[in-house]
């Protein structure tokens, strides 16, 4: 299996996939204990993640911590796009400092599209429909791929560590790929990293909640991360914890910064081998390696390195098209856009497929099928916060007292309350995207 961020191939077997990735599984102890967890954790949704123990941390000790997303201005904004901002407008609400890149250079080398293109869809379609929902645009730090100096200059400088093998591995590239294509997963990275360092609000834990489609990215910009460390602490082949330099300038300085810093997270059993570059540390266990590597990275800025923390990601899975397969954009009848009027979603709804049974009758003996059903996917989504109401829908449809044309009376009529409500919004974002644009 391989993952294909700019394909449009739909996944159906997260659990398999969630393995065959090495992707950690989203579970209860993650979320349970947030401040009252957003329903995409708490319905599974969100169904993987890695590194996400440290955002985890972060917000439980009350540190600093990011979060990072993107934005493809390719086409016109659906609901399957909304669930990362209701995500990230969650998060915000925990303390995260939010950043949001417009993936203007991808847009133009991954789908054809002009600069100005993407700016104008970025505006109208994205930015607009992110106040609306609730984003506060004073208060994170929204910008233009094409237009961020310090995350081009990353894209650049960063992949002095990545090889050409590499790329091929992890996105099937090939002789034909134009560069620009080749080189927006490293702009990718740009973005995710860019935000550690010290003009940004330094090293700290990141998170880049998305779609599983990006997880190549995520695995490249963790790989691009580890790889410009200056400090590695591991577990050796003997079962002890080490601090190893892996550059050979200032080895000794370095040495110096570590057994300095070690002492004083009170680790004094250690023994230094300077030929080897390294310490080891006697009395330390496994779990100690975060809080040590986390520590030494804030040294490394001043041995000019980077010292990034690996960034955390979060998968959730894809909402279905109203038609059963994919929402995707570019088949209207499957998605329902954030400016569509409610007559043009409540016609969508109507035409969705549902889990229903062939008859009403037969569907009042045997029940229906909520699991497979594009109604029920946008009640759970997005359309009801309660999850005692969602329950109650889950059985009685199962037990065949619910039918499917009350059912998507329902969804629409939720659906008219909510289009309605964003457009009123939209409307007056208006004033708050030309204070932006200046
Ligand atoms: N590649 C993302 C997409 O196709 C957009 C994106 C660009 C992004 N930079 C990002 C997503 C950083 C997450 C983090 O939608
Ligand atoms: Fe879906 Fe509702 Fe029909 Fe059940 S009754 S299959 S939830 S539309």
């Amino acid at each position: 299996m391989k993952i294909d961020p700019w394909s449009s191939t739909t996944y159906q077997d997260y659990a398999r996939l969630r393995d065959e990735f090495g992707i950690q599984e989203f579970s209860e102890d993650l979320w349970k204990d947030l401040p009252h967890p957003q329903r995409l954790l708490r319905r599974g949704v969100v169904f993987g993640h890695r590194g996400f123990d440290i955002i985890h941390d972060a917000i439980q000790k009350k540190k600093p911590w990011a979060i990072l997303t993107g934005l493809m201005p390719s086409g016109r904004m659906h609901l399957g796009h909304k669930m990362v901002i209701d995500e990230v407008l969650y998060y915000q609400s925990l303390g995260a400092d939010i950043f949001i890149a417009v993936a203007d250079i991808e847009a133009y080398a991954t789908r054809g599209f002009t600069l100005e293109q993407t700016k104008e869809l970025a505006i109208n379609e994205y930015i607009a429909n992110y106040i609306a929902l609730g984003m506060d645009l004073k208060k994170c730090h929204l910008y233009f791929q094409s237009k961020h100096q310090d995350v081009k200059d990353l894209a650049f400088l960063l992949g002095k560590k990545v090889n050409w093998s590499q790329m091929v591995a992890t996105y099937g590239f090939e002789g034909s790929t134009n560069m620009a294509h080749i080189f927006s997963p490293l702009v990718q990275t740009g973005d995710i990293l860019h935000v550690q360092l010290e003009k940004y609000g330094g090293i700290r834990p990141t998170l880049v909640p998305v779609g599983v489609d990006q997880d190549p990215h995520i695995r490249l910009s963790r790989d691009i991360a580890q790889a410009h460390r200056l400090y590695n602490v591991t577990v050796t082949k003997d079962n002890k914890i080490g601090v190893f330099i892996k550059v050979d300038t200032n080895v000794k300085e370095l040495l110096d910064a570590a057994e300095n810093i070690l002492k004083k997270l009170l680790f004094t059993d250690l023994t230094r081998i300077t030929e080897y570059k390294a310490i080891y540390i006697n009395t330390a266990q496994e779990k100690d390696i975060t809080r040590i590597d986390e520590t030494l990275a804030h040294i490394e800025p001043s041995f000019q390195g980077y010292g990034f923390l690996q960034p955390s990601s979060t998968y959730h899975r894809f909402i279905t098209g109203l038609t059963g397969d994919k929402m995707s954009s570019s088949k209207p009848e499957s998605a329902i856009f954030l400016t569509d009027t409610p007559q043009e979603a409540k016609k969508k709804i109507m035409n969705a497929k549902t889990g229903g049974a062939v008859s009403l009758e037969e569907q009042k003996k045997s029940g229906g099928k909520p699991d497979e059903c594009m109604i029920y996917e946008l009640f759970l989504y997005h359309l009801i916060e309660d999850d005692s109401e969602l329950k109650n829908i889950y059985e009685s449809c199962k037990k065949g007292e619910l039918m499917c044309g009350m059912c998507k009376k329902r969804a629409a009529e939720y659906m008219e309350k909510f289009l309605n409500d964003l457009q009123e919004k939209r409307k007056k974002a208006s004033g708050q995207i030309q204070e932006f644009l200046q």
